[in-house]
């Protein structure tokens, strides 16, 4: 049996009000269950509200949607690894597709971001996915792999295997249109090829590879049937708790 990771990405929405609200309503209806876990990734005001509900369950966890690669100083606006940690954020996404397009995070910030994440004990999400463009001219399973290879440059094969990967193709994210189950089983497996490759066995290779990009309650279970697909990263449809519910669910 596959062991499932279900992670909700807020992005700039759900103040701490709403999501102590959001999770009230989660916790009422959402009992453990032991082959999945379920993170939540609030934007970094609301992360207390999120920890304190989910304070002693082991199945659940919060996390930050970015961090900046230095451990502390005169960087105004930003959030390190550490203080992240120390809010009880216990994961981070890093390469999301919104920071690389929309605020211009290169592949080596993203590689530096792991290397920070790693120093104080965040466990990093790396997202990764092609543009539509990409697609068309045929590039996509060699952009996600050079994504995810700079994103890990220079880590141990112990780093490799504790991290998270999402595939994300950038043309289905928030746009309604999703990845056929073929083509997310090929980028899936093409990650998979890479990451036994950099952490050089097994272990690296049982990494969860999450599919990302406009999962709903609807497609869900299509997309979690795909052999290599070990869970989902949800942005829209995470925001509605019974949604969510029935999502972390499936
Ligand atoms: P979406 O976002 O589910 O709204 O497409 C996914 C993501 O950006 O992680």
């Amino acid at each position: 049996m596959k062991s499932l990771v279900f992670a909700a990405n807020w992005k700039m929405n759900q103040a701490p009000a709403d999501a102590a609200l959001f999770m009230r309503t989660f916790l009422g209806q959402y009992t453990r269950q032991n082959d999945r876990r379920v993170l939540f990734f609030p934007p970094a005001v609301s992360l207390h509200a999120v920890v304190e509900a989910i304070h002693d369950r082991a199945d659940l966890q919060a996390g930050v949607q970015n961090i900046h690669w230095e451990d502390s100083g005169a960087f105004t606006g930003e959030l390190s690894a550490g203080l992240a940690r120390g809010a009880g954020a216990r994961y981070v996404l890093i390469g999301h597709s919104e920071r690389r397009h929309l605020f211009g995070e290169t592949e080596a910030d993203t590689a530096k971001k792991v290397a920070a994440a790693v120093r104080a004990g965040l466990t990093p999400l790396i997202c990764v996915g092609e543009t539509l463009p990409q697609r068309e001219a045929g590039e996509t399973l060699a952009i996600i792999r050079r994504q995810l290879h700079a994103a890990l440059e220079g880590q141990d094969a112990g780093v490799v295997a504790s991290v998270l990967v999402a595939y994300e193709p950038v043309w289905a994210i928030g746009t309604g249109r999703t990845a056929t189950p073929p083509d997310a089983a090929e980028a899936h497996a093409a990650l998979k090829a890479e990451l036994r490759e950099l952490g050089g066995g097994e272990r690296s290779g049982a990494v969860p590879v999450l599919y990302g990009g406009s999962v709903n309650r609807s497609n869900v279970a299509g997309l979690l049937a795909v052999d290599d697909v070990d869970g989902v990263l949800v942005g829209g449809a995470s925001l509605d708790a019974e949604q969510w519910l029935a999502i972390a669910r499936s």
